[in-house]
Order: structure tokens, then sequence, then C-alpha cells
């Protein structure tokens, strides 16, 4: 594990880093743009930790030219973004933006002049505020808005990029913003939820199909946040509480996508909370993937009677109070090979919040640089095993606006110090882009 280096993985491996359009652009209503979602829900008391928001973020928006060039010292090969829907459709149905599309065709230019692949995300979550006002995703009508944007994008952008990613975690939008309500539009219904859950993955679906039609000569495909799932004990009680957070949080995700069904199980237990499905729906979301992105964070462990607690695991603990657990990302890339015919994975996300140690111009995070190293090698375990995983993104970039965490919680391999919106790289990104040099030089 220690002699990992880049020429243990395949040539052509895809390696980048990740960030979203919410998370580091600012630019909040520059040039045309319209509300998302994300920006009416920060106004909201107490949604988010620190009452931030994201009208400055990072000002990648004004800072794109520099920070491509940031992302090409780390010497990746790939970076992952997402479009804001309503920077390029304010309102997310008629109209088109072009001053906002001449941002994502700038960057985009920029990173090919670099030598860097683009992999574009259509919705990370910032909807925009016109479609919520007329029911947002509990409403059928948004699915055919996502494809009639997705279109769009394609025809400007399909050509340049190396991806598009329909979704970003459709469980994040469905159950944190529908169920929960701790994210955006802050809705607390399962109902919803569920409803919301299954118009994503039609719009999935038929983007993809409408996309295709176009020609777009893109690999297409979505992201799922996966877990492996764990119970804490052997009792029948742990284990049946496992089978149904499974069922939850996996099942319902894949198994439409994959094979065009919900779980039965879950189905029956769902009751008058199960989704409308329309003749044909199902069909329409099982189209074939040219690529699954999975964001992985942390193992999952159930226990029926009360929540565990990370402590008993003996494992760090991140700044988000997650567990650290690499082994976790080789069981669910092994379980996920045994149980489905998968399309090619990509590790679309995969990082961690620590709180870093600054001093004078260096930025240690020790911790973080751990957790990635060992999650890399967690994959290349999984490869060794038979799983076909063709690349991996870190979760992120940059230090930036972490949802209801606000900027409190770190994940960058960047730090930004949001005073002077300076960019250091912290050692954990002088690690990885170490690491990236091994093969270009042709050694390890
Ligand atoms: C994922 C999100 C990403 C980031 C990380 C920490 O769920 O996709 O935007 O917030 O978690």
């Amino acid at each position: 594990m220690t002699s990992l280096s880049r020429n243990s993985f395949p040539r052509d491996f895809v390696w980048g880093v990740a960030t979203s359009s919410f998370q580091i652009e600012g630019a909040a209503d520059a040039d045309g743009k319209g509300a998302s979602i994300w920006d009416d829900f920060c106004r909201v008391p107490g949604a988010i930790a620190d009452a931030s928001d994201g009208r400055e973020a990072c000002q990648h928006y004004q800072r794109w030219a520099t920070d491509l060039d940031l992302i090409a010292a780390l010497g990746v090969n790939a970076y992952r973004f997402s479009v804001s829907w309503p920077r390029v459709q304010p309102l997310g149905s008629g109209a088109f933006n072009d001053a906002g599309f001449a941002f994502y065709e700038n960057l985009v230019d920029g990173l090919l002049a670099r030598g860097i692949k683009p992999y574009l995300t259509l919705n990370h979550w910032d909807l925009p505020s016109a479609l919520q006002a007329q029911g947002g995703w509990s409403e059928r009508a948004t699915v055919q808005r996502f494809v009639d944007y997705a279109c769009e994008v394609a025809r400007r952008l399909g050509d340049r990029v190396s991806s598009i990613c329909t979704h970003n975690e459709p469980w994040v939008i469905a159950v944190l913003g529908h169920e929960t309500g701790i994210f955006a539009p802050g809705l607390k219904s399962r109902k919803v939820a569920i409803q919301v859950a299954h118009h994503l993955f039609l719009s999935h679906g038929m983007a993809v199909t409408a996309m295709r039609q176009l020609g777009c000569s893109a690999d297409l495909g979505i992201v799922l946040n996966l877990s492996p799932v764990e119970a804490a004990t052997e009792s029948p009680a742990d284990r049946e509480a496992t089978r149904r957070a499974h069922d939850s949080g996996l099942r319902w995700y894949v198994e439409p996508l994959l094979q065009g069904v919900y779980p039965g199980e879950m189905l029956a237990e769902l009751g008058e909370d199960a989704p409308t499905v329309m003749p044909g729906d199902m069909e329409k979301i099982r189209v074939p993937l040219d690529f699954l992105g999975i964001n992985y964070y942390m193992r999952t462990v159930v226990s029926a009677a009360e929540p565990w607690d990370v402590k008993a695991s003996g494992n760090p603990v991140t700044d988000m109070g997650w567990e650290v657990c690499p082994q976790g990302l080789t069981a669910l890339l092994l379980r996920l090979h045994r149980d489905y015919a998968l399309p090619p994975i990509l590790i679309t996300e995969n990082g961690a919040a620590f709180k870093d140690e600054v001093s004078g111009a260096e930025v240690h995070d020790i911790q973080r640089q751990a957790y990635i190293q060992g999650h890399i090698a967690a994959v290349h375990e999984a490869m060794r095993q038979g799983v076909r995983v063709d690349g991996y993104f870190v979760w992120s970039l940059f230090d930036n606006f972490e949802w209801s965490s606000g900027y409190a919680k770190r994940f960058g391999i960047v730090r930004v110090d949001y005073d002077t919106q300076q960019r250091t790289l912290k050692d954990s990104a002088l690690w990885y882009r170490n690491f990236l040099r091994a093969t270009a030089a042709g050694g390890n």
C-alpha cells in the first residue's frame, strides 16, 4: 500500500479535483443570473450555521482564469465543475443567457487549452427559484424544463466536454431538501421527497436520451452518493434496520437507474408515500449509462435502538463528525460489482473537512492527506479485485461554501482566505501533485 503510485493505475486513469457552481462562483446576480433556491435558502434564519451565503464564495466567477492555472499546476488531467442553471437560464424556462454561457465557454476552453478534461455536472442543487415557485422538483413539469436546459448545454458545450452528469446526488436533493428540510428548498415531507426522487430519475433518463439524439459526444451519466451499510451488531433488529437503510439509501437510487425498477419491499413499505409513476417512466429512467459517478465520504453503521456512536469504531472522525473508513469504499465497490451489471465507475467526489494548521505560507493538513491517500488505495484495492473504476476526483479543489455548514467546514486541498481571496496549496495538494507527477516522468 505504501508503494502505491500513479503508475499502479491504468495510464488513462482520470485524476481530478471537483467543485460546484454555488459553492465557489459567487457573483450571485452578475450578468443577468437568476436566483437559485440556495440563494433563497441562505436567507432563512438559522438555515446556515454561520449565517453566510454564496454571494461572494470563492469569487471563482471573476478569478476563473488564475484558478485554472492553479488546477493545471496540480497536474490533474480532469476538472469536475457544475453549471449554475439560473446563470444560463435565469427563470429555468424560456430565454437563455448568453453572458452566463460565456462564463462556462471560457472555462471549458481554458481547461482544454491547459490540457485538462472538463467534467460537467448539470444539476448540483442550484435550481432556479422561478421553478421552485411553480413546485420545483415535486412538479412533473420540471422534468421537461430540465431536459430543455440539458439540451441547450449539450448544444453549446457538448462537443468540448468529456462528460456530462445530469444530477449530483439525487438522495441529497430528495431527502435533505424535501424530507428533513436541512437543505434547500427546506421542505419536510417524505411523500414529496419520494416524488422528487422520481422526477430526478425521470429527468435524468429523458435528458440523456435527448442529448444522445442531439449527437452529443460527451460521456453521459449521473452521480450518486453511496455508502456501504453495516449492522452495528448481529441482532435481528439491527440486521433488519440495516436492510432498510440499504434499500432506502442505495437500492432506491441504483435500481431504477440500472434496472428500471423500484425495490419491491421498500415500495410496499412506503404505502401512500409511494411515488406516482406514469406508464413508460421506468423505461425512460433506465437508459444505458456511459458512467456511474459515486461520491463516497463514509460508511453507514446502523443500530436499531439508538444512533450508532462513531467513537465506537476507534477510527478518526472528520470535522463534519464523519468516520474515516477507506475500507468502506472498497466494500461499497465490491458489493455494487457483485449485485449489479455496472457501467464504468468514476469516484466523482471523495475528501474530508479538517481544521488546517496555518503556519506562515504553509498549510498543514496531514489528516486530509492521509484521508485522500487511504481512499486512493481503497479504490486501487477494489480495482485489483475486479471492479472497473476509470477515475478519481478529490472533493474539493477549494475550501468553499459547505451548504448548511457555511464556510466553517473546509474541504479544500487549496486553502481560501476569505478576507483576501488568496489561495494557498495545502500539504494535501502538494502531496497530490507529487503523486500525480510520478508517471509524467515515467517513474514511480
Ligand atoms: C457532497 C456534495 C458536495 C460537498 C460534499 C462535502 O454531498 O456533493 O457538494 O458538499 O458533500
